[in-house]
């Protein structure tokens, strides 16, 4: 493999698996193909930018002459896709963007690898990362998601993400595409867009801000440190067979509560504060429409076929991930800032 694409890697997850494959392999050669949305932020690979084998494309993904076009002047040996629209809470106020970028983007990059790998799929591989939420809901303290669980998602989002993977497997089957799947679960770290919950929930601490907790805050995550995920994929998209797909998880359930006062007291002692203070900005608000009650993974498969498992206790991850963002004064106040606003605006102006 030497010219890899890899989709929206200007995003959380995305530029830690740039990073990753572009200082672990210098051999090959990275093209970043990113429409820089409201998520993606180049300032998240500043320490690779001037690397020779990294090159940064802007495109989207919906567009199908432009992707056409890229794979007949770069023809590259794989792509790693993980361009989306990725909040549950967005895709709720628009779903008609997620199906775009999710579904239709994913088809057309599909379209491309069809077209221009014709004569040499068994030289070529089409990584498409997707999320647990394609499994829908699991009851409180029973059972996990497995590679065999039927597929049952409930928001827009994991629809349209559940939608891409079908059209993956599809494209394996009916004409021969080498096509890996990887499903995660929750990621937490640096480079976090903070409109999620750990990132959001450390910048309001900081700020002194309410931390708004959906409902009663019982809903439980399976939370997975963003570098332990970028080793997975590079493990998967190296060793997988054509047509394998593999969960990853953490073994790392929390609910959201417990999570937000173990976040308080780590906010706390970072910030000097009195023990107990950052809870007091613990504020229950109404729930998520069609709020998922449990995800939990079972990540025997990846564990026993290919090795992989995660790296880092809970606890330590998140105090790195707080050192990070305390830190990075810059970045948070970046992509908190008017410019960024002033683009939401614009965006939801659209809608
Ligand atoms: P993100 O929202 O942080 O980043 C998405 C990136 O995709 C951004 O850089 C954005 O500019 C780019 N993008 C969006 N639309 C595009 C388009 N039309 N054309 C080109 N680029 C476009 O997302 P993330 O959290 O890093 O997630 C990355 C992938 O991993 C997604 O496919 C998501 O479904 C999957 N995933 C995420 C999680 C998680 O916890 N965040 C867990 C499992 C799987
Ligand atoms: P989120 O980070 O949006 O990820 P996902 O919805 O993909 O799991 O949310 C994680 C959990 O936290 C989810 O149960 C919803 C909840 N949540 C809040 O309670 N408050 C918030 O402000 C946000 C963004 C999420």
């Amino acid at each position: 493999m030497k010219k890899i694409i890899i989709t929206g890697g200007a995003g959380f997850i995305g530029s830690h698996v740039v990073r990753r494959f572009v200082k672990t392999y210098p051999e090959y050669q990275i093209i970043n193909l990113d429409k820089l949305t409201y998520a993606g932020n180049l300032m998240n690979l500043k320490d690779v930018e001037q690397a020779a084998n990294y090159r940064f494309v802007k495109g989207d993904i919906v567009d199908a002459a432009f992707i056409d076009e890229l794979f007949a002047t770069e023809q590259p040996d794989a792509v790693i896709h993980l361009a989306a629209e990725s909040h549950v809470d967005r895709s709720i106020s628009n779903p008609t963007e997620f199906v775009m970028t999710n579904v239709l983007g994913t088809v057309n990059l599909l379209n491309a690898a069809r077209k221009h790998w014709a004569d040499r799929y068994d030289k070529t591989r089409f990584y498409h990362v997707s999320t647990d939420e394609v499994y829908g809901a699991l009851a409180m303290g029973s059972g996990m998601f497995t590679e065999e669980t039927p597929y049952d998602p409930h928001s827009p989002y994991s629809a349209s993400k559940a939608s891409s993977d079908h059209f993956v497997r599809a494209y394996h089957d009916t004409y021969g595409i080498d096509a890996v799947i990887s499903n995660c679960s929750n990621n937490y770290g640096s480079h976090h867009f903070p409109e999620k919950l750990i990132p959001l929930a450390i910048h309001n601490i900081k700020n002194n801000k309410p931390i708004p907790v959906y409902g009663k805050g019982e809903n439980v995550r399976d939370w997975l440190w963003v570098e332990d995920h970028a080793r997975a994929i590079d493990v998967i998209f190296h060793q997988a067979k054509a047509g394998e797909t593999y969960n990853i998880g953490g073994h790392n359930e929390w609910k959201n509560i417990d999570l937000i006062r173990l976040l308080c007291q780590i906010m706390d002692r970072k910030l000097g504060r009195a023990e107990g203070e950052s809870a007091k900005l613990i504020s229950f608000v109404t729930d998520r429409a069609g709020h998922d009650l449990r995800y939990a993974i079972d990540a025997a498969k990846l564990k026993n076929e290919l090795g992989w498992e995660p790296s880092l206790q809970f606890e330590e991850g998140l105090e790195k991930t707080v050192d990070w963002y305390l830190s990075n004064e810059d970045w948070l106040s970046e992509v908190t800032s008017g410019h960024y606003q002033a683009y939401y605006q614009e965006q939801y102006a659209k809608r």
